[in-house]
Order: structure tokens, then C-alpha cells, then sequence
């Protein structure tokens, strides 16, 4: 099963996606932990990133769609992959179909995971993360147990540095602009399925599984 998580900055998408590829048994590939990766490698793709991703700006599709291509190429996605933060744009959404056709590959389902704005505003000011095994909490949601330390490893949490509250109000409106349009592109192929974010997580958990269940059984 090969799935496209769609959803606005602080949906949940990354959350949610730990949990499915493990029931699935299918790959997480995640654009932003990619881009994050190599910028924390000090790779010479985190560096070309680093300035977009610092403004909340979207990096340029031509770099962000051979990332992704190269990472199709790798073995471990035969079994199957989930898009997180992958498609952004409805040019790397047709850059995806391209790269899909070669390998006699193609989108089953694009998952919306729909959320408020004021929500999404709430889940990011209140996400942290352990700077030594990336574990991500949230301050009001999932808080830790001892206050800026992480449950699992007892590394210190911090904020994303796209978090900040100007830069959040910039990728949601790069989000409105640019990947909202993906909905109805996805819609008119009929491929959409659309979840409400909202409710704790176990809840929007359950409702993923039994969209993605549903699926599975009628494509049998
Ligand atoms: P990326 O890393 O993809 O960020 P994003 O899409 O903005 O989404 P987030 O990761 O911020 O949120 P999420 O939906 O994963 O939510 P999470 O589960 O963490 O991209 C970062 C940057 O990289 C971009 O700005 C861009 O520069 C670049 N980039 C990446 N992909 C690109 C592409 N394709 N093209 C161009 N540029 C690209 O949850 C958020 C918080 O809420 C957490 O604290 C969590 O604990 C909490 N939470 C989750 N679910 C719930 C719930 N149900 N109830 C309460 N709290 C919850
Ligand atoms: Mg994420």
C-alpha cells in the first residue's frame, strides 16, 4: 500500500505516521525528518535547505523531488510507503506520478488529515522534542514527566526552530497557498480520504486504521 499523508503544519501527520507504518509494515518517508537530517549532518543538501526551512518557506521543488526520487530507489519501499510532508505542491505532486509510472508504481489512497487553525497553532507553540533521541512531546497534549526532560533517555527537550510563532504564521499561510490545492487535485482522482485531526491521538489513530482498513479490503 503506497499512502500520501496530506495535512497543514502541527496536523499530526508525523504522529500518526510512527503508528501506521508500523501496523502496515510499510516505509515513513518523511521530506522534513530528511531535510532535518541532513541539515544536523551538515550535509551539502542541509545546507542548500537550511535557509528555507529556518523561514518557513517551502524548499524548491526540483531539490525536494530528487530527494524523494532517490529515496524510491532504495529497496525497503517495494513493501510499500507512506508520504509524510510529500507532496507540497501540485508540481511535485505531478513529479511524483512521473517518478511512480517508471516504476509500474502508484498512489492507493491520500490521507487528509484535517485540522483547524487554531488548533494547529496550539499543537505547535506546545511541540518539544529530546535533542538526543528526537522523542516528540507536546507541553499541553503529551507532556513529559519531568519538565524539559525526555521520558526515554532523559535528554533535554527543545522547540523546533520552525515553531517559533512568526515562522508558524508563515507556513501555514505557505501551507494555505501551496499544498491546500493538493485536496481537491487528489479529490478529482479520487483518491482522497479525508480524517478529522482532532481528538487526542489514540482516537485519530483508531479512525486511520479503519480508513486504511476499509481501503485495504475493498482493493482486495
Ligand atoms: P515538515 O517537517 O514536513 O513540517 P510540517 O508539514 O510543517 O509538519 P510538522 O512536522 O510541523 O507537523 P506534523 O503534522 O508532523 O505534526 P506532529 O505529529 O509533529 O517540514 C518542515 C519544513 O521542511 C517545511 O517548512 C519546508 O521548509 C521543508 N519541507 C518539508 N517537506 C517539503 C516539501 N515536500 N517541499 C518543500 N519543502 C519541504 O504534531 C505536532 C504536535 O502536536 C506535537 O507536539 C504532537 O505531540 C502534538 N499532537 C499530535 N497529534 C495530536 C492530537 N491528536 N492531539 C493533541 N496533540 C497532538
Ligand atoms: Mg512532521
Amino acid at each position: 500500500m503506497n499512502v500520501i499523508l496530506l495535512g497543514a503544519p502541527g496536523s499530526g501527520k508525523g504522529t500518526q505516521a510512527q503508528r501506521l507504518v508500523k501496523k502496515y509494515g510499510i516505509l515513513h518517508v518523511s521530506t522534513g525528518d530528511i531535510f532535518r537530517e541532513a541539515v544536523a549532518k551538515g550535509e551539502s543538501i542541509g545546507k542548500e535547505v537550511q535557509s528555507y526551512m529556518k523561514a518557513g518557506a517551502l524548499v524548491p521543488d526540483e531539490l525536494t523531488v530528487k530527494v524523494v526520487a532517490t529515496r524510491l530507489d532504495r529497496p525497503d519501499c517495494e513493501k510499500g510507503f507512506l508520504l509524510d510532508g510529500f507532496p507540497r505542491t501540485v508540481s511535485q505532486a505531478q513529479a511524483l506520478e512521473k517518478i511512480l509510472e517508471t516504476k509500474k508504481k502508484k498512489i492507493d489512497v491520500a490521507v487528509y488529515l484535517k485540522l483547524t487553525e487554531q488548533e494547529v497553532i496550539k499543537r505547535l507553540s506546545g511541540r518539544r522534542h529530546c535533542a538526543q533521541c528526537a522523542k516528540v512531546y507536546n507541553l499541553v497534549s503529551q507532556p513529559p514527566k519531568k519538565a524539559d526532560q525526555c521520558d526515554a533517555c532523559g535528554g533535554s527537550l527543545i522547540q523546533r526552530e520552525d515553531d517559533k510563532p512568526e515562522t508558524v504564521k508563515k507556513r501555514i499561510v505557505v501551507y494555505q497557498e501551496s499544498t491546500q490545492p493538493l485536496i481537491v487535485y487528489y479529490q478529482e482522482k479520487k483518491l482522497l480520504e479525508t480524517v478529522s485531526g482532532d481528538g487526542d491521538i489514540d482516537s485519530v489513530t483508531q479512525t486511520l486504521y479503519r480508513t486504511l482498513d476499509r481501503f485495504l479490503q475493498s482493493s482486495r
